[in-house]
């Protein structure tokens, strides 16, 4: 949206990523603390934390919130800058 305020994956994006998200990504071949990993993949990204299929439910930790699933979206509309 051309109101959004500019973006960062540094600022806004990385920091919604838990050490253990990033972690247990890992071995899966996505490095979530990687702005262009992201980025080739923020559309699948977005699917599974908005339809709350990541983090796995069974593993506990917190789901993403609507604020923080239109914060990546927001991010995504500006062109995932880094
Ligand atoms: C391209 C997107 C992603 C794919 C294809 C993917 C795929 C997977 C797969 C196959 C597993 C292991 C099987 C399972 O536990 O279900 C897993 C585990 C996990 N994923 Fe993802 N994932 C993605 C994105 C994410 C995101 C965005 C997060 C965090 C916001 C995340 C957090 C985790 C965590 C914490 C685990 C480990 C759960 C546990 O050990 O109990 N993943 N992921």
């Amino acid at each position: 949206m051309p109101g959004d305020p500019a973006m960062s994956f540094a600022k806004d994006i990385r920091p919604m990523f838990t050490e253990t998200d990033i972690d247990h990504m890992e071995p899966f071949g996505l490095d979530l603390s990687s702005r262009d990993e992201v980025a080739d993949r923020a559309d699948e990204i977005y699917r599974m934390v908005k339809e709350k299929t990541m983090p796995p439910p069974a593993s506990g930790l917190p789901l993403w919130t609507d604020e923080m699933c239109e914060r990546f979206a927001a991010w995504q509309r500006q062109g995932c800058p880094p």
